[in-house]
């Protein structure tokens, strides 16, 4: 059987730079592709640009550059972005490369020659914001009904993909592969959308030039979300390397915000029926971060939050945390700074650092830096090994479902078992007492292994936290699979510990400093 993941960011209009809504997306797909990897999966991650089309040759345009230099500026804008949230991508693929402009003319050819590609007029209108062409019922009072920005007329000679064709057919795997879509309450409004019609779609544009020529008329180009939904099988080798493409295809999930969740869920599915490919096991389309206020971020609002500025200011496991534990990925949430100054004193800087600071210590008190031996298991140790029970599972559940709320709750019982666990057993008392030598060693030894199984299972969700805790703990690279890892038992004792800095010292605002003293 072949352990392989693969994971699917959708493509960013090089049009805007990313804001907290595209770190929202990509962190949350992060931690599930890291989580994979510690369980052992071959994951691809892939991430890019989607970088053709009106709105991108306009936005170069306005800015005096070539689309090439502007697109060209923009992916190295992104690419530091994710570096510094520390996003794991296996792969950054950009519409404009080479390789994707072959994909997508061997892409066509085959279903051109399979009969599904038509010549005729197109007769409507058209958003560019959305890059979409607007059916009678997405269109009000001459505007996009989904991003509200005026549509503009079009009557131009261009392609069409049968896609109308693929109705029954798109409809009877998604009623027969409830996963395939998800969260169910999105299948449900794409169910109803689809069964409402399913029109041929336009697949090329004759009044812009800024796109992947159409082999059968090479002065039109192919319209930009036919172009850029193939990048998930140009990445995986299709029609290049069909070792590769037979090992990751089909991806096992495309995520996607719910914007573009139509796309995903008939334009792309229908395109590879028609290819005679298999489909992607699940298109989840998560929510949206709004404002602070509730409403949606725009940048004529001027309310648009800039992940660099947070990452200055906390770091970037602080916006990881905040944006997985504070926000469920399913629905919309907000973005609050005071929120996230709480999340960093209380769950990042009281339970998480202060566990690691004060096993440390202690060990570096009681004895001299030095790992303790595990000694004996009494009844006070019963909580705290019950917290790392079967936590691996529950986790592997609860990513594979996108619930990372609910995984950092999860997590956060073991660190609160260990806090707890150190009130209970006292080890400033024990430490009095010479005949209670051993039972100190064991107390200690537990705790720093607690330390330890909170530093592997926390990896997927703040990477760079990870690492510390286990520098500090004076570990390298653990050898072997997580499930075996995580048991308790698994440090050997002897090592010598490394206490750094506190992890999350805390964030003074004026109402907390004032109320706190
Ligand atoms: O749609 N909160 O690109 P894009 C959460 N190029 N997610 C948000 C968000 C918010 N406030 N605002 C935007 C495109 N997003 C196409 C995709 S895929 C082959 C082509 C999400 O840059 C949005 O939902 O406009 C989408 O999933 C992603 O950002 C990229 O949006
Ligand atoms: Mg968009």
């Amino acid at each position: 059987m072949n352990d392989t993941f693969y994971i699917t960011t959708p493509l960013y209009y090089p049009s805007a730079r990313p804001h907290i809504g595209s770190a929202f997306e990509i962190v949350g797909i992060d931690a599930v592709a890291r989580f994979n990897r510690l369980m052992g999966r071959d994951v691809l991650l892939l991430t890019g640009m989607d970088e053709h089309g009106e709105k991108i040759q306009r936005k170069a345009e306005q800015q005096g550059a070539s689309p090439q230099q502007f697109v060209d500026d923009m992916a190295a804008l992104y690419k530091k972005m994710w570096a510094s949230l520390g996003i794991s991508y296996d792969d950054f693929i950009r519409t404009t490369e080479p390789r994707h402009i072959e994909c997508v003319t061997a892409f066509f050819e085959r279903v051109y020659n399979n009969g599904d590609i038509y010549k005729g007029t197109y007769e409507g209108w058209y958003c560019v914001r959305c890059e979409n062409f607007l059916t009678q019922a997405q269109l009000v009072d001459e505007r996009c009904g989904d991003c509200g920005d005026k549509a503009s007329r079009s009557s131009e000679e261009a392609y069409f993909f049968k896609m109308s064709k693929y109705r029954q057919r798109l409809l009877d795997h998604i009623q027969q592969h409830p996963e395939f879509i998800q969260p169910d309450f999105r299948r449900n409004e794409m169910l109803s959308f689809i069964q409402g019609g399913l029109d041929d779609v336009c697949i090329s544009r004759s009044t812009i030039h800024w796109g992947i020529p159409l082999p059968v008329e090479p002065s039109q180009v192919i319209y930009v979300w036919f172009d850029a939904l193939i990048n998930y099988i140009t990445a995986c080798g299709f029609a290049k390397d069909d070792d590769k493409f037979a090992k990751y295809w089909p991806a096992d999930v495309h995520v996607v915000g719910k914007d573009i969740l139509r796309f995903h869920t008939t334009i792309w599915p229908t395109m590879l029926m028609s290819a005679g490919l298999p489909l992607p096991g699940q298109v989840f389309g998560h929510g949206w971060v709004l404002a602070e206020e509730g409403e949606k971020m725009s940048k004529s609002v001027g309310n648009v939050i800039d992940p660099d500025d947070l990452i200055d200011a906390y770091g970037p496991d602080a916006v990881r945390y905040f944006l997985l534990r504070e926000i469920s990925y399913a629905v919309d949430g907000s973005f609050s700074t005071q929120k996230l100054i709480n999340r960093i004193n209380n769950d990042l800087g009281n339970d998480l650092g202060n566990l690691l600071h004060r096993t440390l210590s202690m060990i570096e008190k009681y004895f001299d830096g030095v790992i303790p031996g595990p000694g004996a298991k009494t009844a006070d140790e019963e909580m705290l090994f019950a917290a790392a029970q079967g936590l691996v599972d529950q986790l592997d559940d609860l990513v594979g479902t996108f619930q990372f709320n609910r995984a950092l709750e999860a997590l956060w019982r073991l660190v609160s078992e260990a806090n707890k666990y150190v009130e209970l057993c006292k080890p400033w008392a024990l430490a009095k007492d010479p005949s209670l030598r051993e039972r100190l060693s064991a107390v200690m030894y537990n705790l720093a292994d607690a330390v330890r199984i909170t530093s592997l299972l926390i990896e997927p969700f703040l990477p760079f936290t990870a690492r510390k805790m286990l520098d500090q703990l004076g570990l390298e690279k653990q050898e072997g699979g997580i499930r075996e890892l995580a048991q308790w038992g698994k440090l050997s004792p002897g090592g010598k510990v490394r206490k750094g800095a506190p992890l999350f010292p805390r964030v003074e605002t004026e109402s907390s400093s004032s109320s706190d003293v």
